[in-house]
């Protein structure tokens, strides 16, 4: 197989010499059982190199069994990955399989690993080393035949130095260790991912779009990314979806790119639509207006707090950049707005996000599973 087939079959776009280096290593190493470890800036497809490896390898008719160390509080990660005893615990009433138990013969995908608490940590290692683990609550050992890949947006190195990862485990991971460089730095491959996700739209909105003009296509070239390519397939949905067919130009981007923002109402064109379509594109263009606010209530609240300023309100509440939510509904929806909308404003980058929101990020991403918060999609399937 050459590594054009390899990346086509895999959905690997990209002709950048990374891209062109990464699928040539996953090649080589999918059929062994070495341990790798993937870096990356959120976005940047470490979950589309780890699902490759395990496809390609010999293990590919078994699981790929994916876990986010970061969404399961840590209490209950080690029975999690182990399983555990009936009785182990207090609500431990039947006994369970851990992932490990389930993986077996497979893959295990251990996303966000720089979440991992150190006790787990010693117990990953030692399941690596050995291919033994004990469930929670038994005393007996067990044998798995595991291949691990782990996944990382942290700098493992500062978090050792922080004493909050083992070097042994980091060494005993790092077998391959593939590095996906942020989109921003492999802008050839963005026309190519451009063209391949305005395809998967058309085919999953049953959508048109007449193309790009250049000096669009330069905009997208020279815009940094910091969602990387989620940031560039929800933007490919959203715009083609609401453009509807037009040619795409740098006026079109003014209105869908983070920067240079206005606040302005857009017109909603709703000639020769449905009235299913015109109150889906109202909503839809509200739901963008809200964001557009949430964002200018931030920045002026940021740039207040920086130039020691702080709003009072008449009623001597200091102002927290709250965005006007309509007040007949509930908590739990008006959480479910704030974090996507912070989501999206972060480019779904959950440690901004979190750090946006005041909470930890376990807790952003209990809430995400939670609530359903789809994490990559398009405003539509984020507030609908
Ligand atoms: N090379 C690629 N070709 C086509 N699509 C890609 C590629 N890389 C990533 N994607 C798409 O971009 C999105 C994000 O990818 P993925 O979930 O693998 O990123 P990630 O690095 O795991 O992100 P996070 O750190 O937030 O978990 C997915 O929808 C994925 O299908
Ligand atoms: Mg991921």
């Amino acid at each position: 197989m050459t590594r054009e087939e390899f990346q086509q079959i895999y959905g690997i776009a990209g002709e950048s010499t990374a891209i062109k280096e990464i699928a040539g290593t996953v090649m080589q190493v999918a059929s062994t059982n070495l341990s790798v470890l993937i870096t990356g800036e959120s976005g940047v497809g470490k979950e589309v190199i780890a699902q490759a490896i395990h496809g390609a390898s010999l293990r590919a008719k078994n699981k790929f069994v994916a876990v986010n160390c970061g969404a399961i509080p840590e209490t209950l990660l080690e029975s999690e990955l182990f399983g555990h005893e009936k009785g182990a615990f207090t609500g431990a009433h039947e006994s369970r399989k851990g992932f490990f138990e389930l993986a077996d013969n497979g893959t295990i995908f251990l996303d966000e690993i720089g979440e991992m608490p150190l006790g787990t940590q010693v117990k990953l290692l030692r399941v690596l080393e050995s291919g033994e683990y004990n469930s929670v609550g038994s005393a007996e050992s067990r044998r798995t035949n595991v291949r691990v890949i782990a996944a990382t947006n942290k700098d493992l190195d500062f978090e050792i130095r922080k004493g909050m990862f083992r070097e042994d485990l980091y060494y005993r991971l790092r077998a391959v260790s593939i590095h996906i460089p942020p989109l921003r730095e492999r802008v050839e491959d963005i026309p190519i991912l451009f063209n391949l996700f305005v395809d998967q739209v058309k085919k999953k909105h049953h959508v048109e779009l007449k193309g790009i003009s250049p000096g669009a296509m330069h905009r997208l070239e020279t815009h940094t990314w910091p969602g990387n390519i989620r940031e560039l397939k929800n933007l490919v949905e959203t715009m083609l979806v609401l453009e509807r067919g037009d040619l795409i130009t740098e006026t079109t981007l003014d209105k869908y790119l983070p920067i240079r923002q206005s606040n302005s109402f857009l017109p909603v064109q709703l000639l020769n639509k449905t009235p299913e379509q015109a109150e889906r594109e109202i909503m839809i263009r509200a739901l963008i207006e809200l964001k557009n606010e949430i964002t200018a209530l931030k920045e002026s609240l940021q740039s207040s707090v920086q130039s020691g300023m702080v709003i009072v309100h008449p009623d001597g509440n200091k102002s927290s950049g709250t965005p006007n939510l309509p007040l007949n509904i509930s908590i739990e929806e008006a959480e479910k707005i704030l974090i996507a909308a912070a989501l999206q404003r972060n480019h779904f980058n959950k440690r901004k996000a979190a750090k946006e929101l005041g909470i930890s990020e376990r807790t952003l991403y209990r809430k995400i599973d939670l609530y359903k918060i789809p994490f990559d999609s398009s405003y539509e399937k984020l507030f609908m």
